[in-house]
């Protein structure tokens, strides 16, 4: 028997978040951010529940190529561009439509050889000082990718820093509008939060939004506001059982370091999921969690395999009850993995993302 610890991914959430990021943004067209795996997810369990998007937006060659051999014919966009000047090939070869984010790149560019001439997406930093060419300089960079043969269409994108948070985008949306107000081309500026929060006020050009958190159900402003405010469903929902119960009394301690000191007596479940499987160590006594769909507590370090929670006033629960770590129970209740990551010092997409790969990921035919 394996561990009963597993990873559902619910096709019918991707699908309604997708849906969400449409409805957010009715003019544009969507790019379905599946980098890192999906965040975590997996590209080829949620593939098919994604396939409505216009696009699909990530990093990796190997993801793109998986994404092609998935049967998707339409357009796929590398976030970072190419790494090296022999990836031009595979774009050449796979269609693949790439950032430009820096002068090396455009080097590469032009001493490509191809028949089938680039979709390229010239990227400028206009504040957040990751990638990008600085409003100053995208002018030079945009003419000298026009004068190439290599590229086709020349998209502009750049990525807020700020988009979840009180700065907001106005100041990068100002330097993106002022480098580029004559230069023709398709946009791209908007992250998931931007296109929840910021897209409906006017200046925010938007031919393209890429949605990558939103599409998972975790909200990007967690907790100034959470899934639910979104219409956001959990795609992932890790689930485990308790193994063992064990009863307390006033005094006794839990776990390593005796971390938690019970002041009352109490019953306490011994759940099959630790560090070891993604679940955060830095979660504290105190993180919620949901046996047999009723929130109740952890209680003490979470060790590498096994966790502790608090089964005090759920006297129907014990060995064998089901335990949710985040997202949905098999009845339905929720436990935003935001909630979870917040416990622990993160946000849900460090979460989704580091999954541990002995943690066995099913697809909920089912849905929800
Ligand atoms: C360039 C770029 N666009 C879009 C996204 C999607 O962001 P989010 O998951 O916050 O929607 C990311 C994520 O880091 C990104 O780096």
């Amino acid at each position: 028997m394996p561990r009963p610890i597993e990873a559902l991914i619910h096709p019918d959430a991707l699908a309604r978040n997708l849906a969400r990021a449409r409805a957010a943004a009715p003019d544009a067209k969507v790019w379905a951010v599946v980098k890192a795996n999906a965040y975590g997810h997996g590209i080829a369990r949620a593939y098919d529940a994604l396939r409505g998007a216009d696009g699909f937006a990530l990093l990796d060659l190997a993801e793109a190529e998986q994404v092609r051999a998935l049967g998707w014919r339409g357009p796929i966009l590398l976030l970072e561009g190419v790494f090296e000047p022999r990836d031009l090939e595979l774009c050449s070869r796979l269609n693949l439509w790439h950032a430009v984010h820096c002068a090396e790149q455009i080097d590469w560019l032009a001493a490509h050889k191809t028949q089938q001439p680039h979709r390229v997406f010239l990227k400028m930093n206009s504040g957040m000082n990751r990638l990008g060419f600085t409003p100053a300089a995208y002018r030079a960079a945009w003419a000298r990718l026009e004068a190439l043969p290599q590229v086709d269409e020349i998209s502009l994108m750049t990525h807020f820093g700020d988009a979840d948070g009180a700065r907001g985008i106005a100041h990068q949306v100002a330097a993106f509008e002022q480098a580029t107000r004559d230069l023709p081309g398709e946009r791209s500026l908007a992250n998931s939060a931007a296109t929840l929060r910021h897209l409906a006020a006017a200046g925010v050009a938007a031919d393209w939004v890429r949605a990558g958190i939103l599409l998972y159900g975790s909200a990007p402003d967690f907790p100034e506001h959470d899934s639910a405010h979104w219409g956001l469903r959990p795609a992932m929902s890790l689930r485990s059982r308790v193994i063992g119960v064990q009863q307390l009394s006033p005094g006794d301690t839990v776990g390593y370091a005796s971390a938690f000191t019970a002041e009352r007596a109490m019953r306490i479940g011994i759940v099959a999921c630790g560090y070891a499987d993604g679940y955060p160590r830095h979660c504290g006594t105190g993180t919620p969690v949901l046996v047999d769909g009723q929130r109740t507590t952890t209680v003490g370090r979470v060790s590498m395999d096994m966790l502790a929670v608090d089964l005090s006033a759920l006297p129907a629960a014990g060995f064998g009850s089901e335990v949710t770590l985040w997202g949905t129970a098999a009845g339905g209740a929720l436990l935003p993995i935001d909630e979870v990551a917040r416990a622990a010092g993160t946000i849900g997409y460090e979460l989704m993302c580091a999954l541990a790969p002995r943690v066995p990921v099913r697809v909920d035919a089912a849905g929800g």
